[in-house]
């Protein structure tokens, strides 16, 4: 069942209003006062003293201040640490759903001179099923300038962008290894997609992390069928995300 079940109403408010104050309303009206105060609160990063994460705060505010970041602060502390600790794992890094680059610009600062492939249409959602409508998402939501991501990046080396709809755009990348792939694409056809494409390149050790894991259907569907007869545990995370280590 539709949360929000007028979609073209939500399609027209989300093309007129600038999307961080789509955000703020959300939050305000639906998150905070529907689905509660802990829920609402539940981004926030302590840093408990620790210099790696006090660090990552300064650079999450700076990217924040550059572009808009679809996630939380500990969903983006989960992808730093991640490429972080997957340094020690043979092959790449892909992410598949860029939208403009924020959590890109996270893995880059990250990753060393680890090769990243970054995956988008750049015309927003391709496809959304019956399954993904839980939330406000329809065909196109989300469109971004190609462009701008590759100016955004610029001063990393080791950085390719693929434009179109994964896995069509793999070709350059079905003979790599990985040893962290950030999954971040909303939908059920997608997410499972992704799955089919990267698991079975992965790296022993290598890790996939996907947001979205808890709030949204198509996206857990996709992962519990993938995993359900495969040797390696589904881990949700204390925010929307989760994460598979392969075996
Ligand atoms: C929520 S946005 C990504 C947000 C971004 N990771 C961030 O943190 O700011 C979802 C993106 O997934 C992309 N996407 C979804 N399915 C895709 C597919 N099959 N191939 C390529 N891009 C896809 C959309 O174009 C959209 O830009």
């Amino acid at each position: 069942m539709s949360l929000i079940p007028r979609k073209d109403l939500i399609q027209v408010f989300d093309t007129v209003v600038p999307s961080r104050y789509v955000s703020r309303f959300r939050k305000a009206f639906i998150i905070d006062p529907v689905m509660g105060y802990d829920v609402a609160m539940r981004g926030r990063l302590s840093h408990y003293g620790d210099a790696e994460r006090r660090e990552f705060q300064a650079i999450l505010r700076e990217i924040r201040s550059e572009t808009e970041l679809l996630i939380e602060d500990i969903e983006a502390y989960f992808i730093h640490m991640a490429v972080k600790r997957t340094a020690k794992v043979p092959g790449d890094i892909a992410e598949v759903g860029v939208y403009r680059g924020g959590s890109a610009k996270i893995i880059c600062r990250a990753k060393g001179d680890r090769p990243l492939h970054l995956f988008d249409t750049f015309e927003g959602l391709p496809r959304v099923d019956e399954i993904d409508s839980v939330w406000p998402f329809y065909e196109g939501k989300f469109s971004a300038s190609e462009d701008l991501v590759r100016e955004y990046l610029r001063d990393f080396s080791q950085v390719s962008i693929y434009r179109g709809i994964f896995p069509a755009t793999g070709m350059p990348v079905q003979d790599r290894q990985f040893s962290f792939v950030n999954l971040d694409v909303d939908t059920h056809r997608s997410t499972r997609d992704c799955l089919e494409f990267f698991y079975p390149r992965m790296s022993p050790g290598g890790i996939i992390l996907s947001h979205d894991y808890v709030n949204t259907p198509g996206v857990r569907k996709a992962f519990d069928e993938f995993f359900l007869e495969k040797p390696e545990p589904v881990l949700e995370t204390a925010a929307s995300q989760c994460m598979v280590a392969k075996v």
